[in-house]
């Protein structure tokens, strides 16, 4: 189990997820999100051919691999499209989510993406912050798209 400042920061690698990380996935998953996926919803992710769940990772003290951050997207057509990134509570503010993205859209300049999209929750502040600052720009607002909260999702949009 990680802790607070138990992470020295070390070289990220970035790795397609296979079946055994399902649980790691879950646990960020659960520090992250107040709906966070099921294990269904993550395993099917890993089925499907266009999609993509790729972990960025780094080295700890033995040796061990240790798994920072995740993200989830499609690969349709000309478009990457971000379903999920999320960054471990104890590894946030480190630029693990920024790499996340730019992994994301490097995979889909090199299939021929032109543009990424995705939607994130209006008070989503840190998620929000972290997309304008690498180039999305707000193109549009889903009403009431999380029913569960009655919240609107904000559509983003950055030209790869
Ligand atoms: C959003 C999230 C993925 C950001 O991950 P992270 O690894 O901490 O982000 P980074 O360290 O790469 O941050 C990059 C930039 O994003 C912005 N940012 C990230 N977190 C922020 C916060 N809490 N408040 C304000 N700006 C923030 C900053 O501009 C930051 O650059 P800086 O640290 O140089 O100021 C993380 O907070 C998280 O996992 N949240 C829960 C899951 C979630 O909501 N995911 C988004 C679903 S749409």
């Amino acid at each position: 189990m990680l802790r607070p400042g138990d992470a020295a920061p070390g070289p990220l690698v970035f790795r397609r997820a296979l079946a055994q990380d399902v649980p790691r996935v879950m646990e960020i998953e659960k520090d992250g999100f107040r709906h966070p996926w099921s294990r269904e919803l993550i395993e099917r992710e890993l089925d499907h051919a266009w999609s993509q769940l790729l972990l960025a990772c780094e080295e700890g003290p033995g040796g061990e691999e240790r798994v920072l951050g995740y993200i989830v997207f499609w690969l349709v057509h000309d478009e990457v499209h971000v379903l999920n990134v999320a960054t471990a509570l104890e590894a946030r503010r480190r630029g693990i989510g920024r790499a996340l993205m730019a992994a994301a859209e490097d995979a889909g300049r090199g299939r021929g993406a032109r543009i990424s999209t995705l939607e994130v929750r209006r008070s989503n502040e840190p998620a929000i912050a972290l997309y304008r600052a690498i180039g999305y720009r707000q193109v549009g607002v889903r009403p009431n798209y999380y029913a569960e909260e009655n919240e609107d999702a904000i559509v983003m949009v950055k030209q790869l």
